[in-house]
């Protein structure tokens, strides 16, 4: 299992914040698996989680003292605020409520979670757990574009029927996915290199497309899909971190421009395609943008109205540009790696090897989008690596594990190649 602990590396320790919440229950299960792992928790029962888990249930299973109080003695003398943020090397929130989300996001520290989560310096994760209305809030959306912009990693929530009836996101990732997030982020924060020469990435430009395109048809309505970005900016993130210098081109997206990435902000897949074509020469260019397939043949300067007397309406589209195709096929300027994404709902390698020749990618990262696998918009990916005769399949794992194995992948076939 690549996100279990490797052997030989001290015990790590979990900072784990329990918030109010139905969800807190399904944490009780989360402690028991991080301990077979071999994992510390430390853990702090905000007020209100409280009220949904006893103490004495989670110091049990986490073989631990719970931590309650910002103003206790007993803690102060044993175990101040303050070493309790450094002891850790992650903190998970879980569950993540609209108001400890809004606490953190305004910098609050009216309590002991709230304090410790001002005073870590360690990578917080957070695991939302919430009412669908709530979580869709503009203010809650708002204090969570925060907390990602500050470092924070949202796992979550997921869509499903939810303890109070309703259906949406708001669900709290279950246990195992949470425990294959803290796992991958705790192997991740021993990834480090010492100097930047060390970095296999150094003096190269990688140029990325990400997210979604929209293609108007009028002044108010475009086309789109369901495409976050994500995965797209997980690897921007991971390229920078192998020394690289990267241009991001991407749709609109919800995300943040990552610190020491370009990006390029477009809305249309012809956009897309005249940015990519400046941001040219790259060593490698990957293609994991949704481009819209298709536009308005005719985008109409004034909002089109609607017929009452027609039930139907046609709208003549037309093909859009491929950019992986165009880059793959390019004679002079053609990155030496040209990587590309399949996402199907069918067979995804099939699919894959089709696209990998009609495209003249190196590399094709295949998955499988079906509603049931929470690929779109979520956190989580499954991939399989198509290249030449060879498949690689990789285990489920978080987008910005699978953005960091590829980039090391891709790292690995530019030195080969330079042999
Ligand atoms: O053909 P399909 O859209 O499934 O191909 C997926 C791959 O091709 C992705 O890497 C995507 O970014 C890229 N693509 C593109 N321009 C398009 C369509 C897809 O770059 N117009």
């Amino acid at each position: 299992m690549t996100a279990a602990l490797e052997p030989g590396r001290q015990q790590r320790r979990v900072l784990l914040i329990i918030g109010g919440g139905i969800a807190a229950y399904k944490v009780l299960e989360l402690i028991r698996l991080l301990r077979k792992e071999d994992v510390n928790v430390l853990p702090v029962l905000t007020r209100a989680g409280a009220e949904f888990v006893t103490p004495l249930s989670v110091a049990a299973l986490a073989g631990a003292k719970v931590h309650e109080d910002l103003f206790s003695l007993t803690d102060e003398v044993e175990m101040g605020h303050i070493a309790l943020a450094r002891a850790a090397d992650l903190v998970l929130v879980a569950p993540a409520t609209a108001d400890l989300i809004a606490r953190a996001a305004a910098g609050l520290a009216n309590d002991l979670a709230t304090t410790l989560l001002l005073a870590t310096t360690a990578p917080v994760l957070m695991a939302p757990a919430m009412n669908v209305r709530m979580w869709q809030h503009p203010a809650t959306q708002r204090n969570v574009r925060q907390l990602m912009a500050d470092g924070v990693t949202f796992i979550g929530p997921e869509k499903g029927e939810m303890a109070c009836g309703e259906e949406g996101p708001g669900r709290m990732t279950e246990p195992a996915d949470l425990l294959h997030a803290v796992l991958e982020r705790l192997n991740e924060a021993e990834f480090r290199f010492s100097s930047s020469e060390e970095r296999p990435l150094t003096g190269r430009h990688v140029l990325i497309t990400a997210g979604p395109t929209h293609e108007p048809i009028d002044p108010v309505r475009y086309i789109a899909n369901r495409s976050s970005g994500r995965q797209g900016f997980a690897l921007a993130e991971a390229a920078r971190d192998l020394g690289a210098r990267v241009t991001l081109v991407h749709g609109p997206v919800n995300l943040p421009c990552p610190a020491g990435v370009h990006c390029v902000a477009v809305e249309t897949a012809e956009e897309m395609l005249r940015a990519v074509k400046d941001a040219l020469p790259a060593d490698v260019a990957i293609f994991a943008a949704a481009v819209a397939d298709w536009k308005a043949k005719h985008t109409a300067d004034a909002k089109l109205k609607k017929d009452a007397e027609k039930n139907s309406f046609t709208l003549e589209l037309e093909k859009n540009p491929d950019i992986l195709s165009h880059v793959g096929h390019l004679e002079k300027d053609r990155p030496k790696l040209v990587v590309g994404f399949a996402a199907e709902t069918g067979d995804p390698v099939a699919a894959a090897r089709e696209k990998l020749r009609r495209k003249r990618a190196d590399l094709i990262v295949a998955n499988d989008v079906s509603p049931q696998k929470g690929v779109m918009g979520g956190n989580f990916n499954e991939v399989i690596l198509v290249s030449g005769k060879e498949e690689e399949r990789w285990p489920r794992m978080m987008k910005n594990a699978v953005a960091r194995r590829l980039m090391e992948k891709i790292a690995g076939i530019l030195q080969d190649s330079d042999k």
